[in-house]
């Protein structure tokens, strides 16, 4: 039976010394880090992460601006928002809040971010930076998977990790941060051949696909590390992972749960992020 990996506890814990650390900053510097975040149109998912992550703001001590802009928002009008929030010395983070409506662009609103507010790190600058290993951000997903590791004592070093899912966001970033912590990665995805066998080998195993219960029994190994990035709604409306829960947990030897594994933690390192950045801006 699998130890469960409680991400909801360690992010609070994380959460309580961001708030340490942002009194102590506060006191030093007479002003609180900023985080902005830009929401365009009404997609209902997205106005749930911005609400919340407004919240984690407020937890913590950070002073936060929520621009929400009409479906109907314009390019130009984008660009300019973000122009005047990368001029403002009281916003230390951007974030715009994805999925953009169809008529703007995503990648030129994204390299519009001055690469030091770049919370999420999307810029392809500081996706360069995590490349080499030398970055102040790291991707929030991932960023939260490697501290759950860390808290939790597991560490990456000579082992097998295998992570399911390429994309940008965490699949590849995901693979980056686990060779920077000296594991042996593969990355699997939709053209791998025989991906059960692949994931077989992992000790410790990433899964971002994006499908439910794509994991089941015969893709892990007896005492595996099982790490569920996935966020799917069943059609009763519950929320569910990437791995069959039911399934995997009798065999490995970690694992977290969905919903309060990974998700908890996304927002937490967004929030460390943007620490981060007001710390850079007030030694300068
Ligand atoms: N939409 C879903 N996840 C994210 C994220 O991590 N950052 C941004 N900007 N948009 C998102």
């Amino acid at each position: 039976m699998a130890k469960l990996i409680d991400g909801k506890a360690i992010s609070a814990q994380i959460r309580a010394e961001i708030k340490d650390k942002t009194e102590e900053f506060y006191s030093k510097n007479g002003f609180a880090p900023g985080l902005a975040v830009i929401i365009v149109g009404e997609n209902p998912a997205s106005q749930v992460y911005v609400r919340n992550k407004k919240r984690g703001c407020e937890e913590v001590g950070f002073h936060s601006e929520v621009y929400e802009m009409p479906e109907a928002t314009t390019q130009a009008e984008l660009n300019a928002l973000v122009d005047k929030l990368n001029a403002d010395e009281a916003i230390h983070g951007i974030l715009v809040q994805l999925p953009l409506p169809k008529h703007l662009d995503e990648t030129e609103v994204l390299l519009r971010i001055d690469p030091s507010k770049d919370v999420d790190a999307f810029h392809p600058y500081n996706v360069g930076k995590i490349m080499i290993g030398d970055y102040d951000f790291l991707p929030c997903t991932p960023a939260g998977v490697m501290a759950l590791l860390e808290r939790t004592g597991i560490d990456p070093a000579g082992k097998k990790c295998v992570v399911i899912g390429r994309s940008n966001i965490v699949g590849k970033p995901m693979a980056m941060l686990l060779l920077h912590a000296n594991g042996t990665v593969t990355v699997c995805h939709s053209r791998t051949k025989d991906l059960a066998a692949v994931a077989r080998e992992a000790d410790i195993l990433v899964v971002a696909i994006g499908r439910a219960d794509f994991v089941g029994a015969d893709m892990v190994k007896e005492g595996a590390v099982v790490i569920d990035v996935g966020m799917n709604r069943r059609a009763d409306g519950k929320l569910t992972g990437d791995v069959d829960f039911a399934a995997v947990e009798p065999i490995a030897s970690y694992i977290t749960p969905v919903p309060g594994g990974v998700g908890p933690m996304t927002i937490t390192m967004l929030l460390q992020n943007t620490l981060t950045a007001a710390e850079k801006k007030a030694v300068k």
